[in-house]
């Protein structure tokens, strides 16, 4: 890294008691650890002023640009505690490549990977005690905002850079259970040219009003299908979204724009292939979907990201009917996809492709 972190201690970490008690009920997202790491940009100074501090609030004026027009972009990735006491990070490069690549798609100032890395190790390092053992991990949240006092709609020249890490268990509620998806008749996530792509809170933004439609419907997460002909499966709300076919071969819709390209998306199809499956990445339709179903040829499906893993897809609910896949049950492909990814991330199983870092 090319910029060194002044460190100032939290004075009032939470206090082990208190921690360890949190760790007995992780869900996602609620409990967060005693630092952060910001590193601060301005037009006229670049990157600078990289630090590691309690954490707590920004003093935000109320014309920052983020509050406005929306140029914020973030990423999301775990680290955990391996059996043998080692604290890892998974493809972290990934994650600091493709905050990048949404950094260009918002007019955003690009961070440098080794200070992006950096960023990320030592909040790990400071904090290592907060990741849970077991089961949970410390799911860790780099992000960056537009923070110049302006309101012309114009790139920002200052921007702060943050990582926040909060303990996390199972994303969904039901923990390792199937779930249960809702195909959005009404909204789309995306259109080719916008920002689909890329990782920005926007786009989250969006997909808030399908999610909460499917929730009303019962279920745990909408599925889009394309903005230009409202046919081709796309994504979930916050994951991307595999199948499994009657020959054991994979199916995941290509990247091609609209996508968000995920990391664990990437390593699957990589794994699967290590595996001597079949990965196509091919455009799916939701009419086709249905008569793959009804006729056996599709056997499972899953979604997967850094936040919900893999998770078994059993039964997907539309405008005009649902339908359970198999039997409803997370499949025996996406049990062992799922056990081949984790195995990997904790340290349990050979890393051929060296995708585990330690901190
Ligand atoms: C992830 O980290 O997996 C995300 O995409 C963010 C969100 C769904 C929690």
């Amino acid at each position: 890294s090319r910029l060194s972190f002044a460190v100032k201690t939290n004075a009032n970490p939470m206090p082990e008691a208190e921690r360890q008690a949190a760790f007995g009920n992780l869900g996602f997202g609620t409990l967060f650890s005693d630092h952060m790491a910001v590193i601060r940009w301005h037009a006229d100074k670049g990157w600078h002023g990289a630090e590691i501090v309690a954490r707590g609030p920004f003093a935000l004026d109320p014309a920052s640009s983020v509050l406005h027009y929306a140029q914020e972009i973030f990423e999301g990735m775990k680290a955990y505690r391996t059996e043998d006491g080692r604290t890892v990070l998974f493809r972290p490069e990934e994650n600091a490549r493709r905050f990048n690549e949404s950094a260009r798609r918002m007019a955003m100032p690009e961070l440098p990977e080794a200070d992006f890395l950096a960023a990320v190790e030592e909040l790990v390092r400071i904090d290592a005690k907060w990741i849970p053992q077991g089961e949970g991990s410390l799911y860790l949240r780099p992000f960056m905002f537009a923070s110049e006092t302006f309101l012309g709609v114009r790139p920002s020249r200052e921007y702060i850079f943050c990582v926040i890490a909060s303990p996390v268990g199972p994303y969904f509620k039901g923990g390792a259970k199937a779930v249960k998806i809702w195909v959005s008749q009404n909204y789309t996530r995306a259109a080719l040219g916008g920002t689909g792509v890329a990782k920005c809170g926007g786009n989250y933004a969006a997909s808030l009003v399908a999610q909460a439609e499917a929730s009303a419907q019962g279920c745990d997460q909408v599925v889009f299908l394309d903005a230009a002909e409202h046919r081709w499966v796309e994504e979930l709300g916050g994951m991307n979204i595999f199948f499994v076919m009657e020959d054991g071969s994979l199916l995941t819709p290509p990247l091609g724009g609209t996508i968000l390209p995920g990391v664990t998306r990437k390593s699957l199809i990589a794994l699967a292939r290590d595996q001597g499956l079949t990965v196509r990445e091919e455009r799916y339709s939701f009419d086709q979907w249905k008569a793959d179903v009804a006729s056996g040829r599709l056997r499972e499906a899953f979604a997967c990201g850094t936040a919900a893993v893999v998770a078994g897809i059993g039964t997907v609910k539309f405008a005009d009917g649902e339908f359970a896949i198999g039997d409803g049950a997370t499949g025996p492909v996406t049990t062992r996809m799922r056990e081949a990814l984790v195995g990997i991330q904790r340290g349990q199983r050979p890393d051929p492709q060296g995708w585990v870092r330690a901190v």
